[in-house]
């Protein structure tokens, strides 16, 4: 039986666990070959071992371009192809008050957050998709959306993102589709704080009553990368929160 994303060959940035790692078993499942990324090589191929047969792990940095030019030539070099990127590497060092951040914080969140979307399409949309067409997702998040005390840096890098992604949209049409998931609270490292010792509160105040698992956002990143019904959808963000943006809910 034919899958919806046989012969395609992704890349998915940070995803030796978490909403990465579940969104290239996603991507694998639909067909794909997947490269997966880590700031660590071990960690990268640890993760691909642990997704099986047609996933393979690659160390880089997210804004080493050196590294993220090696990771793209060898993914040309080795299956003469780049279709998917996902650009999932995310980061939040600078917690509390925006006006107690420092420099150092602010570049690290950009940096990881929003350059290096910038840098990956780039050396993509160069190699491979500029010519042949592609699909690029970037993983923003509800927060790009609302204002919560301590997370402000963060939120702003994934406004920006959103923000980002349409204006990617535009300037790589018709070629190259542009989308984000704008996940909710999601069992994850990154989000511990979030759920961890308050899951219960988080889930109550759900919609959809549970917080999310990173299968939840990693089929859905899936479908905007390629699945058949997203293929006329460029420049938009899905928000996968279960209703969380929404509110508890009119009682
Ligand atoms: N979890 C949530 O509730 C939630 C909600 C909204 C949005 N998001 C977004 O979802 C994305 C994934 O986060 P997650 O929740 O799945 O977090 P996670 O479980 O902590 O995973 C983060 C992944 O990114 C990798 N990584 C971190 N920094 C990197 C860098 N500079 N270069 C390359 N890889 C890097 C980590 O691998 P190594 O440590 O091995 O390098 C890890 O595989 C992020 O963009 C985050 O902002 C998460």
């Amino acid at each position: 039986m034919s899958r919806p994303l046989d012969g395609k060959v992704a890349v998915v940035t940070g995803a030796s666990r978490g909403i990465g790692l579940a969104a290239a078993a996603a991507l694998r499942d639909q067909g794909a070959q997947v490269v997966v990324t880590s700031r660590s090589e071990e960690r990268a191929k640890e993760a691909a071992a642990e997704l099986g047969e047609g996933v393979v792990g690659f160390g880089a940095h997210a804004t080493d371009e050196d590294a993220a030019r090696a990771c793209v030539d060898f993914v040309i070099g080795t299956y003469g192809r780049l279709d998917i990127l996902v650009n999932n590497a995310g980061t939040n060092p600078a917690y509390g008050p925006v006006i107690d951040q420092d420099h150092g914080r602010f570049i690290k969140t950009m940096d990881v957050n929003l350059w290096a979307p910038i840098l990956w399409t780039s050396l993509a949309v160069k190699a491979w998709m500029g010519e042949h067409g592609g699909s690029v997702v970037n993983t923003a998040s509800i927060g790009g959306y609302s204002v919560a005390a301590d997370f402000g840096i963060y939120h702003v890098s994934k406004a920006a993102l959103i923000h980002l992604t349409k204006q990617l949209a535009l300037e790589l049409a018709p070629k190259v589709r542009v989308n984000a998931i704008a996940p909710g609270v999601v069992r994850t490292k990154l989000a511990e704080a979030l759920w961890q010792e308050h899951e219960a509160k988080v889930a109550e105040a759900t919609p959809l009553g549970r917080i999310g698992e990173p299968e939840d956002i990693g089929e859905a990143i899936a479908f905007l990368a390629g699945g058949a019904g997203a293929r006329w959808i460029t420049g938009e963000t899905l928000i996968v929160d279960g209703g969380q943006l929404l509110g508890p809910g009119a009682v």
